[in-house]
């Protein structure tokens, strides 16, 4: 079976895409063959006998696969993705141009619609609920899921792909995720970038795996900075001072750090050999995992109580609940255009400079509301951006030293950390063979997970979001130790290919961190969540919300460099990319003169 050739691989594909029409099929629950194209919803009747509901797919059929004349034009004139990414990623003096006038904000508004569009809402299904339930609508401790789990009762994890048995879930890891050499990301995402993609998703992507899979802890569903202020009343008011709207904190030489667990008694994971002055307290309880959480931590407390004492300055009268609240709308705020002015449009590599403006979509039929599905969970596994070993003022920390090591945090200080995550790049999160073996035990617990949760293949997503389903692993990867060792695992059936593996081992777009299909499918999931926040409906999204223009002003401003050099006594350089060398040159020079 190792060295298939190409001949054998069509056969074997062959024989196992034949499916009803040669097989045996009583027995088998139809819907376990995914009849139902163009998000047609499958519905079972007799023994075998099932029907598609085709309403509002835009086809009609059996199966839903035939167009309606409608959707033939639409399709026609609609560009491919490849296209409009290559459009957007070459062609710099278009974009200069487009940039500083209104087709800016004509074509960002259709970036948002068109990505956010592709999302349910409100959301549909669940992980126990393939079908439209109240109980799936209303239970928010689930992850809803973009496409209804596959039937328990199918053959297979998979509906009936996959016959021939799926790849242990350790060899798959072992074989193509674990990396060999280190390999940076082409585009220049630094450690900074993994670390704050890392913090920022942990306050949404909080499996609650002591209820079950496919349960989440984080029921704000969405930017509510759960990993600030706890995710629940309860913590929050142990981890808050009760004095100016403002958070607990210490001071270590002078600086402002979160608490420790003595003075903000809240639930954390540490060792129990942990000395107590190093069990720090943070809004989420993994957070001492890593000197990069704690930094970010860190500085969003310190960002925190800046503000509230500028909303104190301008409210004199207002309570210390006032103060908290509308700064927490103010961090929320300042999140969000972080991640899309600075951290998306790093990710994305466009030459179209991204705009957080959310009176863009005030006069459309835009719905604010955001449910994280399990899929978005998976899908940002994004593991292989961490490096062999972090690298801080010249001393190298292995995984041993740093991971709950909070003392990192103060030994070196916020700038020093800040500078050395700048300049360190983050590895390329496609292409396989880049996961650091600390962490391969995280990807087969995922792809297990995947298998117990029937989340549907990998070709299935990439119909979902209008994509081409892949017709060989040829054609998927352009590495041919990948395909032959996915022709091998999956047994030469591209359409068993999993969720997960898939979004890792696909192809790189040329030059980029990943494949089409972390792009085509983040994008609309992590759009939708960003602006789907209640902070940017007609309602919300005024002056007044964020204590008057001056904390208007704060939103409207801000930006990752504002948030450390405002809370820190040097600016050091800091980006989610890493320095050219002339930037390098800059900092040192700066950096020589504050010594
Ligand atoms: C040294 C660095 C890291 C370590 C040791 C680590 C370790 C872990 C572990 C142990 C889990 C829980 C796995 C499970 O129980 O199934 C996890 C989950 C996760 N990690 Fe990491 N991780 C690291 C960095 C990152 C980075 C840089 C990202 C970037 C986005 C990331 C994204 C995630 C996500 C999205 C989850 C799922 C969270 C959830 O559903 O609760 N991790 N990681
Ligand atoms: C629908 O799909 C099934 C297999 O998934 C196939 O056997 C059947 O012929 C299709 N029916 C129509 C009307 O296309
Ligand atoms: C347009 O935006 C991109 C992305 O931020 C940037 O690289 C480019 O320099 C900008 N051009 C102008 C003229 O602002
Ligand atoms: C949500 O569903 C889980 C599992 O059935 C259940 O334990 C939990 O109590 C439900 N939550 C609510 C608020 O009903
Ligand atoms: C924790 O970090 C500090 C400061 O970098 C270092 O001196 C110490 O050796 C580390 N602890 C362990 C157990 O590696």
């Amino acid at each position: 079976m190792r060295f298939l050739d190409l001949g054998s691989v069509c056969v074997l594909f062959f024989l196992l895409s034949c499916e009803p029409a040669c097989g045996e099929t009583s027995g088998v629950n139809p819907c376990c063959y995914l009849p139902c194209q163009n998000q047609g919803v499958c519905v079972r009747y007799a023994e075998d006998r099932y029907e598609c509901d085709c309403t509002l797919t835009g086809f009609y059929g059996g199966n839903c696969t035939i167009p309606e004349f409608w959707t033939r034009v639409h399709h026609f004139l609609r560009p491919s993705p490849g296209v409009v990414h290559f459009i957007l990623t070459h062609f710099s003096w278009i974009w200069d141009i487009v940039n500083s006038t209104s087709l800016r904000n004509t074509l960002m508004r259709l970036v948002l619609t068109v990505r956010s569009n592709l999302i349910p809402s409100p959301p549909t299904y669940n992980s126990k609920y393939n079908y439209l339930s109240w109980e799936s609508y209303y239970n928010v401790s689930y992850y809803t899921r973009l496409l209804p789990p596959v039937p328990e009762d199918c053959p297979t994890p998979l509906g009936v792909r996959g016959e021939a048995g799926l790849p242990d879930p350790e060899q798959l890891v072992e074989r193509l995720l674990k990396r060999r050499t280190f390999r940076p990301d082409p585009q220049g995402a630094n450690i900074m970038f993994a670390f704050f993609a890392q913090h920022f998703t942990h306050q949404f992507f909080k499996s609650f795996n002591g209820m079950g899979l496919g349960f989440t802890r984080a029921l704000g569903h969405g930017v509510d900075a759960g990993h600030i202020y706890g995710d629940n009343l309860e913590r929050q008011l142990q981890l808050r001072l009760h004095k100016d709207g403002k958070l607990k904190y210490q001071l270590i030489d002078g600086e402002i750090y979160p608490p420790t667990i003595v003075d903000a008694p809240v639930k954390m994971t540490y060792p129990p050999t942990t000395p107590l002055e190093q069990q720090l307290s943070f809004g989420h309880e993994h957070f001492g995992l890593l000197p990069g959480l704690g930094m970010y931590a860190t500085l969003w407390l310190r960002e925190h109580n800046r503000v509230c004492d500028i909303l104190k300055a301008v409210h004199p009268h207002w309570d210390d609940e006032q103060l908290f609240q509308t700064s927490r709308l103010i961090i929320i705020g300042e999140t969000i255009r972080i991640v899309i002015e600075e951290y998306v449009q790093q990710l994305s590599g466009y030459h179209m400079k991204l705009k957080f403006d959310p009176t863009m979509l005030h006069r459309s039929d835009f719905q604010y509301s955001s449910r994280i599905a399990l899929e978005f969970d998976h899908l940002y596994h994004w593991h292989p951006l961490m490096p062999d070993a972090l690298i801080i003022n010249g001393d190298t920390l292995t995984y041993q030293q740093f991971l709950f090591n909070t003392s990192v945090i103060t030994h070196y200080g916020i700038e020093n950390l800040v500078w050395a995550f700048s300049k360190q790049p983050a590895g390329q999160i496609g292409g396989g063979h880049n996961l650091h073996a600390s962490m391969a035990h995280v990807a087969v617990k995922t792809i297990e997970a995947s298998r117990l949760l029937r989340v549907q293949p990998f070709n299935e997503y990439r119909k979902r979001f209008n994509l081409k389903p892949y017709e060989s692993f040829r054609e998927f990867s352009d590495n041919e130790d990948i395909v032959h060792q996915l022709e091998e695992l999956y047994h030469g059936d591209v359409n068993a290919l999993e969720f997960y593996p898939g979004l890792l081992l696909e192809k790189t777009r040329p030059g980029a961190i990943f494949g089409e299909s972390m792009v085509e499918m983040g994008a609309p999931f992590s759009l939708k969540g960003l602006l789907g926040n209640p902070i940017c409906s007609p309602l919300y999204w005024k002056p007044s919300t964020f204590g008057g223009e001056v904390g208007f002003d704060i939103v409207n401003s801000a930006t990752l460099k504002k948030l450390v050099c405002l809370n820190t006594k040097t600016c050091p350089y800091v980006a989610f990319r890493v320095p050219t060398q002339a930037e390098l040159e800059e900092d040192n020079r700066k950096r020589k003169n504050e010594l």
